[in-house]
């Protein structure tokens, strides 16, 4: 039976006694994490959200408590009463090791049944079982430790926000498509038969609307929706920090969330991020690391060596060369040594990114190991090695093909070697970037249109502008990305404000004049009313969380995540609703399918 409280009242938490708390009278709750009966003594530890702390019943300090102490299990919910003492055997690995509770009363606040899962740090349970009992997951500290950490960020970005003249505006969740390249959430409309709305992928419009009300500077903590795939950084509904500026060009818009960054970094971890962040731009980022979130923790950087090669007698190198492609390499320091078997690995690797094959160099102390040196010859061989700058114990790893290929096959090949190596292991740092000067379209040969590479909103760099009308995939945008240890952590862009440019901006993506109208006309309308510049980015917030906690999975930094099929194994969500609110809906399920 649960016992009421009955007037009872906490006066601490159980990780919370220090020494001031010696000698006095103390009530806690909490959770038992376990307990022993050493026959005089029981021996409970005693957990909440602060901590563990000991708590001991004996005959001699209170018979009735004792024995009723002797009823409790695992995660009975209890409280006790009594006198703090030092304890005579501290535990150092304990907050609350030199201390223990001397129980005088006990309250019995509620029984467990046996939980299916350990309560306890690093637990390795499988997930579904984790899921389905949440709460139970939650209540380990491990777990609530992340919450404390994704509270208190969210409180420094929110104080800083603040001390920076934002204001937090709250924007509709029942709203229209706003595209950022994923599938839409959406609800059906009761009063509109055969309408929906959309859940928000992100506020991109709202925000703009309110540059345009002269709102001036807004932010929002705020629930994104985007049915796509979902990967170990991906979840269906996530939470953006997502901020809009009146008045400002890229390099305000950046400057100002470097502070954020250092600030959220320092309160949280005290580490300080150097600023101001290294700018690259995407060309450089695509073709020194195959990729637009470079992780530059380490080198490993592509290097083209089509120069060199061009005139080699090698079909391969012929070939790509044909395609107007490319020959590049990146150098494994101290690679050398790599066995066949691995290297052979890596050579399927580049495989599942189209890449025909992967030549190498191993530069041994004992001379040159490779199969294509025999194309090559001494001198070339030799020039290859000078060009990547490699020692003795140094390994090359070269592909050639069509440029997109080599680039991506490269910038992977680049990840999965260091992975392999293990080269991170050890390092603790944060390696900030922001990407800057993003192609504004590319070609979608699949839709057969220019799709936008951030969103339509989005300005094109000025002198670029003119070929909107020549050759669309060379513009430049004012977009940017920053990136963090190889993560795309946030991105945003200086928005079009005029009519006209956004008109002919749904123009290049494929829109007719109507169509764009019917779709974002609300937009197109408000910028007729005196738009000032602006422009803001979003960072995912969850995104940040794990960085913060050191979480590889984004499901570890939300409360109630969804699996990897968008379900919820606790609640059962998504699920069948009654036919009434079908109905009601005018909703009809087609079951033949
Ligand atoms: P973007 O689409 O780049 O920009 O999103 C901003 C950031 O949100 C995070 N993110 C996600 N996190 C978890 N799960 C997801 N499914 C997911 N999708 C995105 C990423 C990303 O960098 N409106 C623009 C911002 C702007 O231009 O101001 C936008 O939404 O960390
Ligand atoms: P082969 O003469 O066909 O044995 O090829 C010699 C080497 O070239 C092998 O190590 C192949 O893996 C490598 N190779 C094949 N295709 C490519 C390519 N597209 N880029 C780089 N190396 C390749």
């Amino acid at each position: 039976m649960a016992e009421a409280l009955n007037g009872l009242k906490r006066s601490i938490l159980c990780g919370n006694v220090t020494e001031e708390n010696l000698n006095e009278t103390i009530t806690v709750m909490g959770w038992v994490q376990r307990k022993r009966n050493l026959g005089g003594l029981i021996f409970v530890d005693l957990r909440d959200r602060a901590g563990i702390l000991q708590v001991v019943f004996g005959e001699e300090i209170n018979k009735a408590a004792f024995e009723k102490a002797d009823g409790v299990r695992s995660e009975y919910c209890i409280a006790v009463t009594g006198v703090l003492a030092r304890r005579e055997a501290p535990n150092p690995n304990m907050k609350t090791g030199e201390f223990e509770l001397r129980g005088e009363e006990i309250k019995i606040l509620s029984e467990s049944e046996t939980p299916p899962i350990y309560i306890k740090e690093d637990l390795d349970a499988a997930e579904t079982i984790r899921m389905k009992y949440r709460y139970l997951d939650l209540r380990r500290p491990d777990m609530q430790n992340i919450f404390m950490v994704r509270h208190k960020c969210a409180k420094v970005i929110r104080d800083y926000l603040d001390e920076n003249g934002f204001l937090e505006v709250e924007t509709p969740m029942l709203t229209k498509s706003t595209p950022e390249g994923a599938r839409d959430y959406l609800v059906p409309s009761r009063n509109y038969p055969g309408m929906f709305y959309a859940l928000p992928q992100s506020p991109q419009l709202f925000k703009q609307l309110l540059m345009v009300s002269g709102f001036d500077r807004y932010f929002q903590i705020v629930k994104c929706f985007r049915d796509e795939d979902l990967r170990a950084n991906r979840q269906p509904e996530f939470t953006q920090v997502d901020l809009e500026m009146s008045f400002v060009e890229a390099e305000d818009v950046m400057t100002l969330n470097e502070g954020l960054i250092k600030r959220v970094f320092k309160e949280l971890l005290n580490y300080d991020v150097p600023t101001p962040i290294r700018r690259m731009p995407y060309k450089e980022a695509m073709e020194k690391y195959g990729s637009d979130k470079p992780d530059l923790r380490f080198g490993y950087e592509i290097v083209d060596l089509t120069e060199i090669v061009k005139d080699v007698e090698f079909t391969v190198f012929k070939d790509a060369l044909a395609k107007n492609g490319s020959v590049r390499a990146i150098k494994i320091d101290n690679g050398a040594t790599m066995g066949r078997k691995d290297i052979d690995r890596f050579g399927e690797f580049v495989k599942t990114y189209k890449a025909k094959g992967l030549a190498w160099i191993a530069y041994k102390e004992d001379g040159i190991k490779s199969p294509i040196s025999k194309f090559l010859g001494d001198d070339k061989t030799m020039e290859v090695i000078n060009a990547m700058n490699a020692k003795v114990g140094d390994l090359i790893f070269i592909v050639a093909d069509v440029n997109k290929v080599v680039l991506s096959a490269l910038g992977a090949l680049r990840l999965e070697v260091a992975k392999k190596l293990e080269i991170l292991k050890d390092n603790k740092e944060f390696n900030f970037v922001w990407i800057t000067e993003f192609p504004l379209v590319s070609y979608d040969e699949e839709e057969n249109r220019y799709v936008a590479e951030h969103h339509p909103f989005t300005m094109p760099m000025d002198e670029d502008i003119p070929l909107l009308d020549t050759d669309p995939s060379k513009v430049r945008a004012k977009a940017y990305d920053i990136v963090l240890n190889g993560e795309e952590l946030g991105g945003g862009s200086i928005r079009i404000h005029d009519t006209k440019l956004q008109e002919k901006m749904f123009k290049v993506l494929g829109f007719t004049q109507e169509s764009a109208w019917e779709r974002f006309g609300f937009l197109l309308e408000a910028f007729k009313f005196g738009p000032p510049p602006h422009g803001g980015l979003a960072f995912g917030f969850d995104r940040m969380v794990m960085f913060l906690t050191n979480r590889d999975n984004i499901k570890d930094v939300i409360a109630f995540p969804k699996n990897q099929n968008a379900f919820d194994p606790m609640t059962e969500a998504p699920n069948v609703v009654d036919e009434k609110q079908l109905k009601e809906l005018n909703i009809g399920i087609q079951t033949d399918k």
